[in-house]
């Protein structure tokens, strides 16, 4: 099995596909507004102690999974159960993960889709002028019709799902070699343009300053879901990349760049976002309109506007890429290991998510009213959009990286990890192996918990 598995040509490509896995809707869409509701800079710290804590040691465990069981996710945990001698059905953990990557990628291709949408009406100078009401009703009409984010989200799934039928290096690769740094690079444009502004100090205060805020455990929980939804971490996806890695790669250093640049992603896009909002005197807490509302608007009113504006959605849009490919390669290399071949493979999953897209499309319009879970009070009053958002990122993300940690700290011995890291032994190594054995299925349980009683 092993020696038919492909692997990325270097442990620089190795390091920008996972980044890119990483950095997407959740650094540039969601994190601005998860932060923007919770109040700014203590939520901040909050989810840095979850990135760093919680998350980051369990990306490493998920990639090691990757590189030990060499296969696609329910395969490479079988295969380390076995070797484990454990007689539970791990594979049924890869089973989740590999339906879990289909939901995501299903509501993120919507949402990718408005991106690809947006960046065109910005370009055509659509927004240039337009008033609040108008950009709005905009929003609006794009939501209103089924048509419209159809259209967008099979032309997003159609690109992700052409690059992962390609082999592993001429797709998978070269897609996070070339769109990441061009990432950087519009990112870099975007901060510099908000730091001539006038709101650029606000911004700076709203997100590095500590405020009293109220530590309830669905804020707890938010930064948890946030900061394992952004690692990409507890679904099979980096887990797929691990086994695609090569095995000279040394997991410690690769991980740190990941992590960083995940980070740096998240905050710059608060810091070409927020001076914006802060300088048009618009309001932070805008939840998910932030990024397809107040920009458009500020963008409409600003010179320079139409440029800036084509530039952040073609910015979303590369994210949204490189993250994409990653949901759908699990699954379809778990098909290829069935016989099938890659292009079968990525049709047919890739029409698999996009057929569960129009669960989301609906939550916009004709299901808007529709709250199927409303019967569960903390459930009552949201669409299925954001049942499957929120299921996925606050329950099954950390369910599994618990499941991932408790292989790896509890199952696997601990010199075969050590080696399978390529870490040396010392406090690095210990502190890590500590966090997963203990304090990450200390912290996720204590806070399923808190949030039962
Ligand atoms: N991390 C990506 C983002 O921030 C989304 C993503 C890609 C993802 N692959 C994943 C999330 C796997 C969870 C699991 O937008």
């Amino acid at each position: 099995m092993s020696a038919k598995l492909p692997s990325f040509s270097s442990r620089f490509a190795f390091i920008m596909v996972t980044a890119g896995a990483a950095v997407g809707l959740g650094n540039v869409w969601a994190f601005p507004f998860v932060v923007g509701m919770n109040g700014g800079g203590s939520f901040i710290v909050i989810y840095l102690l979850a990135l760093l804590l919680v998350a980051t040691p369990v990306l490493m465990a998920e990639l090691l999974l990757g590189r030990m069981g060499a296969a696609s996710p329910p395969t490479a945990l079988a295969n380390l159960a076995t070797k484990a001698g454990s007689r539970q059905k791990w594979s049924l953990v890869g089973w989740v993960g590999l339906v879990g990557t289909i939901v995501i990628l299903s509501f993120y291709a919507v949402i990718a889709g408005q991106s690809m949408a947006w960046g065109l009406l910005a370009a055509s100078g659509e927004f240039s002028g337009a008033s609040s009401d108008a950009i709005v009703a905009m929003d609006q009409d794009h939501k209103a019709t089924v048509y419209g984010p159809m259209l967008w989200h099979s032309l997003f799934l159609l690109m992700t799902t052409l690059v992962v039928t390609r082999d592993i290096r001429s797709g998978i690769e070269r897609t996070g070699k070339y769109l990441m740094p061009a990432l950087f690079v519009i990112l870099a444009g975007l901060v510099f343009y908000a730091s001539s502004t006038t709101g650029f100090g606000k911004a700076l205060d709203f997100l590095f300053n500590f405020r009293a805020i109220d530590l309830k455990p669905a804020l707890l929980i938010e930064a948890v879901g946030q900061a394992f939804f952004t690692l990409s971490v507890g679904v099979g996806g980096v887990m797929m990349f691990g086994a695609y890695m090569g095995d000279d790669v040394k997991m410690g250093p690769a991980v740190f760049a990941i992590v960083l640049m995940d980070l740096v992603v998240a905050l710059l896009a608060g810091l070409a976002i927020f001076p914006l909002v802060f300088a048009e005197g618009m309001d932070p807490s805008a939840g998910p309109g932030l990024v397809f509302i107040t920009l458009p608007v500020i963008f409409a009113r600003i010179t320079g506007g139409a440029v800036i504006g084509t530039a952040f959605f073609l910015l979303l849009t590369f994210a949204a890429i490189t993250s994409a490919i990653s949901l759908l390669a699990p699954t379809v290399q778990r098909l290829n290991e069935a016989g099938w071949s890659r292009t079968k493979a990525a049709f047919v999953m890739g029409g698999a998510a996009w057929l569960l897209g129009f669960a989301t499309i609906f939550s916009f319009n004709i299901w808007q009213d529709w709250h199927p879970l409303s019967f569960i009070g903390a459930l009552d009053g949201k669409t299925v959009f954001e049942l499957m958002r929120e299921g996925v990122s606050n329950i099954i993300l950390p369910l599994a990286g618990v499941a991932y940690a408790y292989m790896v700290g509890w199952r696997l011995k601990r010199e075969d990890v050590r080696q399978g890291l390529l870490m040396p032994e010392g406090i690095i190594f210990n502190i890590w192996y500590f966090s997963i054995r203990f304090i990450v299925p200390l912290a996720i349980a204590a806070l399923f918990l808190s949030s039962l009683v």
